[in-house]
């Protein structure tokens, strides 16, 4: 009974969410700290009956809350049920069905499968091998008819931050409604000073995605916004997402967080302390490690090693260690590793000698 394009397609292959808590989990990106030590507070607070009505419709002091924070208006705020609400609502609202849709080749893998939902064919432009994109990135999209894209920034699986200038180039060139992917920007290392947000009152076609998943330490609670122009945010704001898509709890504890920018930047940083430590270690026993600007690190097995990375993936999961691998061309050959606290990472730094990698 499915319609054809469903019938035909398989879904989104999540990364193992284990039942055991003595798993150490590096393969889904989440912050390895809790969150706000505010929103368990909240949390507590919360009473039943605050559940018996329904939750404020469009989040109004979330959005008013985030138009301070990044210093633009309400109007450009939609606060959605984690980043992939988001992104879901791109193609319902800004993709025909049948129209082609265009990204990166590595991305995030929910894309293609949010396009084989609107039956939407995929232009996937190939990374440069080191993880940029292509010069002529925009023109092959528009060549191709592509009238909706995503690009993710920092990269996953790679963690490569695409710098400004070439974020307005690809904004400015491409003639459809184009997505950065920021659901990893927290990590980015403040002195490199990046803010895209600024772009979104030089361009009409840009939305920003922002997840309180990863930088906030609440993948569990679903939350997340969109950045855009107003005639951008209006028609998923008031035309294409649920009509209460945020529930009580969700926008109660996401404010608690969000104020807490203290709390938060301090595990950020912690993450890229961690980052920049695990990445050296890495190195140093022969792995390939691009530098990433996301919390979590691509390694390329080394040549010597006797274990492909499909075969240490299962080896680290006997040492009770979950990292994340992907079963195509380009990242056959390599782990993608969620940074850890201080000692996980030096669990896996010991699970990966006992194993030997020659
Ligand atoms: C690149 C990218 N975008 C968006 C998301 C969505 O995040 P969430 O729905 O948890 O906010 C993820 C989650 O893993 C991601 O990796």
């Amino acid at each position: 009974m499915e319609r054809d394009n469903i019938q035909a397609m398989s879904g989104y292959t999540w990364g193992e969410q284990p039942d055991s808590k003595t798993v150490i989990k590096l393969n889904t990106n989440e912050n390895p700290y809790p969150p706000s030590p505010r929103v368990a507070k909240t949390l507590a607070e919360i009473s039943a009956d605050m559940l018996r009505v329904y939750p404020p419709p469009q989040a109004d002091e979330l959005r008013d809350f985030l138009a301070g924070l990044h210093n633009l208006d309400r109007e450009n705020f939609l606060v959605v049920n984690g980043g992939d609400e988001l992104l879901r609502l791109l193609f319902t609202t800004f993709l025909n069905a049948g129209e082609a849709f265009g990204m990166s080749e590595p991305s995030y893998s929910l894309y293609p499968v949010l396009a084989q939902i609107n039956d939407s064919p995929v232009v996937r432009i190939n990374l440069e091998t080191d993880w940029s994109l292509p010069r002529d990135f925009s023109q092959r999209l528009n060549n191709e008819g592509v009238k909706l894209a995503c690009i993710v920034s920092p990269h996953a699986p790679s963690g490569s931050l695409v710098n400004m200038d070439i974020l307005s180039r690809v904004v400015s060139e491409f003639k459809g409604v184009i997505l950065i992917d920021e659901a990893y920007i927290d990590f980015v290392d403040p002195a490199l000073r990046h803010d895209s947000t600024r772009l979104v009152k030089a361009f009409d076609n840009l939305v920003i995605l922002r997840s309180l998943s990863k930088g906030y330490s609440l993948a569990g609670l679903r939350a997340g916004y969109a950045i855009a122009p107003a005639h951008l945010i209006k028609p998923m704001l008031t035309k294409t997402r649920d009509s209460y898509n945020i529930n009580t709890i969700s926008q109660t504890l996401a404010l608690e967080a969000l104020k807490d920018q203290e709390y938060a930047q301090n595990t950020w940083q912690k993450v890229r302390q961690s980052r920049r430590a695990l990445r050296k270690q890495l190195i140093s026993r022969g792995f390939v490690v691009p530098p990433s600007q996301a919390n979590f690190l691509l390694a390329e097995v080394p040549d010597k090693c006797e274990h492909s990375a499909a075969q240490l993936l299962a080896t680290l999961r006997k040492h009770k260690i979950l990292v994340r691998h992907f079963d195509t061309p380009v990242l056959e050959d390599k782990l993608r590793i969620s940074i850890g606290t201080e000692e996980q990472n030096a669990m896996l730094l010991r699970a990966l000698d006992q194993i030997g990698l020659t």
